[in-house]
């Protein structure tokens, strides 16, 4: 099936009722440089707490996993936690996916450059739309990594097939370690997304300047108010720009009236219990997994295999 275009896929979501743009979008140079931020953040919790996971159970995740095999990573970005993890479980190929691609390239050659021996590749896709890996990357022991509780993103149904789909990059001596964020107390979680220094806020507005440079609109960044809360039915947080005041915004070939208070979706992050996404996992075709996870229970790192 053929991408829509960027541009299609932005204005089919902008004449929606209620308007959307996919979370994906965030990520212009800029928007990149504020979600680094936002994992420094005190309220950001998933970010350290997976990273001192990761670290906690380093010989573990090392056990589980083994040497010598190859580590494919969805969404490396700037391949900082892949240089963790080959430190970790040495593998001897590593392949990291992202949208990216140029940004990838130059990451993957830090690697390169880090780990002399290591066959380091950078394969620019859509996660979403199903990664194909070039047919010469090794098939033995790999290792499905997706890190940071990505997956959350995804609502379920989506979540679900992308899990098969990285069931299908494996084989039967393949494994996933896969990053989620889990339900916890409500002002906890709304507060992650809703930071006192504005950082979230500002990410989420973003977005409307890198749509305003990809389809030519004329979004007032100004004019739009950043909105996070928790869903319990759902059990996602969701992200919203809503408008301060009557809107029109036009774009070459269309346009669209917002009034005041009228909003645009711009992010689900959803929390599953780990229950539940362990079944999810066995659905997709990963019978077994292993689930580390804070004190406080708020964040889970899984090693899952068929
Ligand atoms: C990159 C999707 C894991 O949902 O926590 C952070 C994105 N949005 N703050 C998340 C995000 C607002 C993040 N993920």
């Amino acid at each position: 099936m053929p991408l829509p275009s960027p541009t299609d896929d932005i204005t089919r979501g902008l004449n929606q009722r209620p308007a959307s743009i996919s979370p994906k979008y965030f990520y212009d140079q800029h928007g990149s440089e504020l979600f680094e931020e936002i994992t420094r953040l005190p309220e950001y919790y998933p970010t350290r707490t997976e990273t001192a996971l990761m670290q906690q159970h380093a010989d573990g995740i090392a056990r589980a996993v083994g040497p010598g095999g190859t580590l494919i990573e969805l969404g490396a970005g700037n391949c900082q936690k892949a240089r963790t993890l080959c430190r970790l479980v040495q593998p001897a190929c590593f392949v990291g996916v992202d949208i990216s691609a140029d940004f990838l390239q130059a990451a993957v050659q830090g690697l390169r450059d880090d780990f002399p021996g290591l066959d380091a590749r950078a394969v620019g896709g859509d996660m979403t739309q199903g990664v194909v890996l070039p047919a010469d990357i090794p098939r033995k022991g790999r290792l499905v990594f997706y890190p940071g509780s990505s997956i959350g993103n995804f609502d379920p149904p989506h979540a679900l097939e992308l899990l098969a789909h990285m069931r299908e990059l494996i084989d039967d001596d393949g494994g996933l370690l896969i990053g989620i964020d889990l339900p916890k107390d409500v002002q906890v979680l709304e507060a992650a997304y809703d930071d006192a220094a504005g950082v979230t806020a500002a990410f989420n507005r973003n977005v409307l300047t890198h749509v305003n440079r990809l389809i030519g609109s004329d979004f007032d960044v100004q004019q739009w108010q950043h909105r996070a809360f928790f869903n319990q039915e759902e059990s996602r947080i969701e992200m919203h720009l809503e408008a301060l005041a009557d809107a029109d915004v036009r774009w070459p070939g269309g346009a669209r009236r917002f009034d005041q208070g009228e909003r645009i979706h711009t992010e689900n992050s959803y929390k599953y219990p780990l229950p539940v996404f362990t079944d999810m996992l066995a659905r997709a075709g990963f019978s077994r997994a292993q689930a580390w996870t804070d004190d406080r229970g708020w964040f889970a790192v899984l090693h899952a295999r068929p």
